[in-house]
């Protein structure tokens, strides 16, 4: 684990929220819920760094310099279809953001990713993009995605999931090392199947009632 480059959130309230998440008997309404209110926290912690400026504004009292967000544009891209339940939380948080997909599924054999869908902002080689998917197993997704994305021009990519297995960080901190990744939790491993353990199931399953 020590060699492993990944930033763990580990804000009591996302904890709390993972654990809920994690439990079997947590059904659809309650996932769905707690996924946008635990994307909106991570995404609190992630955008820490975001460049501010100053601007002239006045209050009822008096005029003053306040800071403002300098203008950065972001972007997010969430991974089909487990991602879409990241979006809500986090364009609450930054409502102009603009919102590119990208469509991957995990063929349940061989494990490897399928591409079926690419839609993105024109502009994704100025913005900072955020790219979400809940889940890093074998990172075979992710890494696709995030080739695929950079392909298209992006530069400045950062990754967010919830839960990652170690084997999913190393095959992104290998195949994309000028990439950060952030998670709510690095686990125990993969099993026989490619599922996360302990994990939380499969979450476009759990998010969309298709289990
Ligand atoms: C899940 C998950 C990731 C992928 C992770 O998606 O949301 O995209 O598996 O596995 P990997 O790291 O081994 O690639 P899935 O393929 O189940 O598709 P879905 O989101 O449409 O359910
Ligand atoms: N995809 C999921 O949804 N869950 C896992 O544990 C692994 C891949």
């Amino acid at each position: 684990m020590q060699d492993l480059k990944v930033n763990i959130i580990d804000h009591p309230l996302v904890q709390h929220k993972l654990t809920l998440m994690r439990m079997k008997e947590t059904g659809t309404k309650d996932f769905r819920e707690l996924l946008e209110e635990i994307s909106m926290l991570m995404a609190y912690e992630i955008t820490r760094d975001l460049p501010l400026t100053d601007t002239d504004i006045s209050t009822p009292v008096s005029a003053c310099k306040s800071k403002v967000l300098d203008g950065k544009k972001v972007g997010l891209v969430p991974i089909l279809r487990a991602g879409l339940g990241m979006v809500d939380g986090i364009v609450k948080l930054i409502p102009p953001i603009k919102i590119g997909h990208v469509g991957m599924y995990r063929d349940p054999k061989t494990l490897k990713p399928v591409e079926y869908y690419c839609k993105l902002p024109t502009d994704i080689n100025e913005r900072m993009l955020i790219v979400v998917d809940p889940m890093l197993a074998t990172g075979g997704s992710a890494a696709a995605a995030l080739s695929l994305l950079k392909e298209k021009g992006a530069k400045n990519i950062i990754f967010l999931c919830l839960v990652a297995a170690p084997e999913g960080v190393r095959a992104i901190n290998e195949a994309h090392p000028d990439i950060k990744i952030y998670t709510a939790s690095v686990d125990e491993k993969l099993n026989e199947h490619g599922y996360i353990v302990p994990g939380l199931g499969d979450a476009g399953d759990r998010l969309f009632g298709t289990l």
